[in-house]
């Protein structure tokens, strides 16, 4: 059940869906998938608010390009896609610390047009702290904020108020494997009338040395921040992850065109999950997936659209087409 929170002044309401014992928890992740032959945790239980803090850091490291050329795009191409889309709302999956979203509300608030922002995340600080300091930097914005799964919980944003543009930055769609992927689009679809569109950030497929360092920087943040679901796992689940005992291995896999991420044992061991009663044993260099982070072309991103019934209106994309912001819109 979500508990609803609500003040006058200023104008934010945040609604939280992620009470204890939702359908799908860390539990049953943990659960479902400890106890696989190939052992695997789904990358959406790193954003604790330590987590969220480390991919900030992420997002500042040299070898990290990916928020930088998505900036630059936006920088470029916000009030364009504010004139096109005569959106007078922004829903944003994922939106963390909403940082390049001011790029897009910026032009919307120019175009005269800006009403509500409705920010989803499972991080609840973040959704908090963005709704706050939004208000009051852009006068008369509305903020319905959704602390929960974007995987379960879209049916809980509110019916539009006007032309709605839905964002989905980052290159988090990256982080789906093909099937869920094209589920999460159609999922995102149904959230788009006739008049809406959808603005879709993805990382492109380039140089796999370019690639690999941006996820093993020199300065070890992503290997802390890929070792932080097992602290997660640990505060949450009662377990005894040693994360020291885990070595960051981030490899581009070119058959997939998708990076992933992994956690190795580096001794044979057993972790015990106080709260699901279960001992897991690792072999000696045994590696966990903790995350995949797909990379596209324009034909896949047209294929997967198309796959949700939307095509493309505009495709934006930086000097060195690192990355691509896809404008798409329902067909038809
Ligand atoms: N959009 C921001 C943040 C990307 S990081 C940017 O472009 O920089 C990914 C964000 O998605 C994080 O804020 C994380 O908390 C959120 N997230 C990851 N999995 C999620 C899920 N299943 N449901 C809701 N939010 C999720
Ligand atoms: C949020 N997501 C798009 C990031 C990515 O690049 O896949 C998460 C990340 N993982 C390691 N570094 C950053």
């Amino acid at each position: 059940m979500a508990g609803i929170s609500q003040t006058a002044e200023p104008p934010i309401r945040i609604d939280t869906h992620l009470a204890p014992g939702g359908e799908r928890s860390l539990a049953d992740d943990v659960l479902d998938g400890l106890t696989r032959p190939f052992k695997e945790l789904p990358p959406k239980h790193f954003y604790d608010s330590r987590g969220a803090q480390l991919f900030d850091r992420i997002c500042e490291l040299p070898e990290y390009y990916p928020t930088r050329a998505e900036r630059s795009i936006l920088e470029g191409s916000a009030p364009q896609i504010a004139a096109c889309t005569q959106a007078v709302e922004l829903v944003e999956l994922g939106s963390g610390t909403a940082a390049k979203t001011r790029l897009l509300l910026d032009a919307m608030a120019s175009a005269g047009h800006l009403r509500r922002y409705i920010p989803v995340d499972v991080t609840e600080s973040m959704v908090r702290t963005s709704a706050e300091a939004l208000v009051a930097e852009y006068p008369g914005l509305e903020v319905h904020g959704l602390i929960g799964d974007f995987e379960r919980h879209l049916d809980e944003v509110p019916v539009a108020s006007g032309a709605r543009l839905l964002a989905f930055l980052g290159g988090t769609l990256g982080n789906f494997t093909p099937g869920s992927r094209r589920r999460m689009l159609r999922t995102m679809a149904r959230l788009l009338g006739p008049e809406d569109h959808l603005l879709l950030g993805c990382d492109l497929v380039k140089d796999p040395g370019v690639i690999e360092a941006a996820y093993d920087d020199s300065q070890g943040v992503t290997a802390e921040f890929n070792r932080n679901v097992l602290h997660v796992v640990n505060r949450e689940l009662d377990a005894d992850f040693r994360p020291e005992c885990f070595d960051h291995v981030a490899f581009f896999d070119r058959r997939h065109e998708w990076v992933e991420m992994r956690l190795r044992s580096v001794r044979a061991q057993t972790v015990r999950v106080g709260a699901l009663d279960l001992e897991v044993s690792f072999a000696a260099g045994e590696e966990m997936r903790t995350e995949v982070s797909a990379k596209f072309t324009s034909d896949r991103v047209q294929g997967d659209l198309a796959a949700a019934g939307l095509e493309l209106a505009d495709w934006y994309t930086d000097p060195q087409e690192m990355f691509a912001l896809s404008l798409a819109r329902p067909t038809g």
